[in-house]
């Protein structure tokens, strides 16, 4: 069965994707679930934070996670911003995942904020709400250089992206 572990930015449109893709494959009846990243910080992940430490435990456990998918016959999708190639080979070693970079230039996640992130990412230093380690403004963002997929939502709609992503795994699930 097949992982697919999403990087990408906050507000790039991981889980959007995700969610979109599932019902595409649902449709073609081929059972897939989403491990996402915001919602397993409340609950499997409530203990971690946002060092690089933490960031890649949080992807060793969501790999976990959707490993256990997989065995029972489920495509698994990882949607987490997932931001250093160390942790991604490690899904990629232990579970053959494939790596789908979710890509979207910083001028235009900060333009769509939707979590009102940047916006606090970029307040002056001495502000009370200021965040110091959002990913790709003050904390480190590595992009894949070899991703299996890559997909620009800024250039994309969404139906595109989906379908980019839905034959994507259709043509993976092929081959194996
Ligand atoms: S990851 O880096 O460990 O892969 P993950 O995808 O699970 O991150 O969680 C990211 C989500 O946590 C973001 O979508 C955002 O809602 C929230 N978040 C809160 N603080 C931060 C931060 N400093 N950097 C990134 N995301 C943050």
């Amino acid at each position: 069965m097949l992982l697919i572990q999403l990087t990408g930015l906050s507000g790039a449109g991981k889980s959007t994707i995700a969610f979109l893709v599932k019902e595409q494959l649902a449709s073609l009846q081929i059972p897939c679930t989403i491990i996402d990243g915001d919602e397993y910080r409340k609950t499997l992940c409530a203990d971690l934070g946002f060092s690089r430490e933490d960031r890649c435990e949080n992807i060793r456990r969501l790999g976990g996670v959707a490993h256990e998918y997989n065995k029972k016959g489920f495509v698994s999708i990882v949607a987490a911003i997932n931001p250093y190639e160390s942790a991604r080979t490690e899904l990629a070693d232990l579970y053959a995942a494939k790596t789908v970079h979710i890509y979207c230039p910083l001028p235009v996640l900060i333009d769509r904020d939707t979590k009102g992130l940047y916006k606090k990412a970029l307040l002056t230093n001495d502000h009370p709400d200021k965040i110091n380690n959002l990913t790709g403004v003050n904390d480190p963002y590595e992009a894949p250089l070899h991703p299996d997929l890559f997909i620009d939502t800024s250039i994309l709609s969404a139906d595109e992206a989906v379908t980019m992503l839905t034959d994507f795994i259709r043509q993976q699930l092929h081959t194996r």
